[in-house]
């Protein structure tokens, strides 16, 4: 309460700056004040005005939660929990999908982190797809060159989980024993050899045993398609820094980069750059298998997402891998929730046409031309988990004086969707 004695004299202590500053006096008509005592209120009211001033902005801040002092009876603003910032690890991880959240018994999450639910989202994927991700139990046989489309990537992230780090990959005796997993049995061209790999011990499918800890990434060339440039050159500039430190990654296949990243409109294949288009089409043919990723995008694509996945199909012989947003069935969404999402899913740039049910999304896959096709539901370890982390982030971030910013609102909406169920979060396979 004493504190918001500061606000008049703040107030005061500034008008007095500024009569101070344009010459002005203490004067009154009807008081003959003399100059000597004028004086003296200016220079007091001059003397309070910069800690007033100061004490007003820190009342402020802490109205907002942005600072807890410590009142030391020094002033106590010095000191408090704003230095956190000073102790966060940069840089950040830059993933930015929904996520797949584990939870317990009570439903609190397991997964504490943006990054460990963003790869385990596209771990989901995987697994979906019947990549199989467990390394000691699967027998390492050679496989076909895979090619990646990736579809929005993001910041690099992705791209350098996929083309470096150990997901789907195998240890190998040598880095010349280029193998990856094979897919299942139903690809009849999943038993090939390829040619650019290791031997195969023709008894038992497998390549020897492993020495040399050397990891082989999921696919052996990847083109990402991202329309944000800021993001591109982020992502460029982090996969450049990679290669420098990992002769593997630079490598390239018919003297071609093994990880090109391209700012595109991933939607309009017809836009494409002719760069863009002949290195799709030229990474396809040199692979066996190509396969178009798009992980928490599809829903963004203008007008619709369908373009793209009918050129994947038709033009690229591409399997299919997602995770994407579908409209509950009708009967579950009342005409006033469909009303407030059309209106929420242009404040998040998705066009409204984008959101179909689960069957109307089958059927524009098999349009496309895929046929084998599965869509598996994953909102419950999707979007009330992601609204959970994110409250919790946003008061961690609050109590070191930072926050989520405009980022917080998505935490209201992912809860709603959670609690009312009107939006499906999913997890999309398609092969042709
Ligand atoms: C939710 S983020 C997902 C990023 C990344 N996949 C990840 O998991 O971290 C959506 C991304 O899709 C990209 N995107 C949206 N519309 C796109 C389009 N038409 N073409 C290419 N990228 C697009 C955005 O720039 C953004 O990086």
């Amino acid at each position: 309460m004493l504190s918001l004695l500061f606000i008049p004299i703040a107030i005061i202590g500034l008008a007095t700056g500024i009569c101070w500053a344009y010459g002005f006096q203490f004067q009154f008509p009807s008081l003959h004040i003399p100059n000597s005592v004028s004086n003296f209120l200016i220079f007091a009211c001059g003397a309070v005005f910069v800690p007033s001033v100061k004490r007003l902005f820190t009342l402020i801040l802490r109205s907002k939660g942005r600072v807890w002092e410590t009142d030391n009876g020094n002033g106590g603003v010095v000191y408090g929990l704003e230095h956190g910032r000073l102790n966060l690890e940069l840089p950040p991880t830059m993933w930015m999908n929904m996520g797949y959240w584990h939870k317990n018994a009570e439903g609190q999450n397991t997964t504490k982190t943006l990054a460990d639910a963003s790869k385990a989202l596209l771990g989901e994927i995987f697994a979906t797809a019947g990549f199989p991700l467990d390394r000691s139990t699967t027998p390492r046989i050679l496989t076909p060159t895979r090619t990646l489309i990736d579809l929005g990537f993001g910041c690099g992230d992705q791209t350098l989980y996929l083309m470096d780090e150990s997901v789907g990959t195998t240890l190998l005796s040598s880095p010349s024993d280029l193998i990856n997993w094979s897919l299942p049995a139903r690809s009849p061209r999943t038993s090939s050899v390829n040619p650019k790999r290791g031997v195969l011990n023709s008894s038992t499918n497998e390549i020897g045993s492993s020495t040399t800890p050397n990891y082989i990434p999921l696919f052996d060339s990847y083109i990402g398609i991202t329309n944000n440039d800021v993001q591109c050159s982020y992502a460029r500039e982090r996969v450049e820094a990679r290669e420098d430190m990992n002769q593997h990654l630079r490598e390239t296949f018919d003297g071609r980069r093994r990880t090109r990243l391209f700012c595109a409109d991933a939607a309009a294949p017809e836009k494409w750059s002719e760069e863009l288009r002949s290195s799709v089409l030229i990474n396809g043919k040199w692979a066996k298998e190509t396969w178009v990723l798009a992980l928490d995008c599809m829903y963004h694509f203008r007008p619709t997402r369908w373009e793209v996945l009918s050129y994947a199909a038709r033009v690229l012989h591409a399997g299919f891998l997602a995770f994407d947003l579908c409209l509950a069935e009708p009967k579950h969404v009342s005409l006033a929730q469909r009303w407030m999402l059309r209106f929420l899913t242009k404040m998040m740039g998705a066009p409204w046409g984008n959101f179909v049910t689960v069957e109307e999304y089958k059927k524009k896959l098999r349009d496309a031309g895929y046929t084998d096709i599965v869509i598996r539901d994953v909102s419950d370890s999707v979007f009330e988990s992601l609204a959970q982390f994110l409250g919790e982030q946003d008061r961690g971030l609050q109590r070191i004086g930072l926050g989520l910013g405009k980022l917080a609102v998505a935490g209201k909406l992912f809860g709603w969707w959670g609690r009312s169920g009107i939006v499906r979060g999913v997890i999309v396979v398609a092969r042709l």
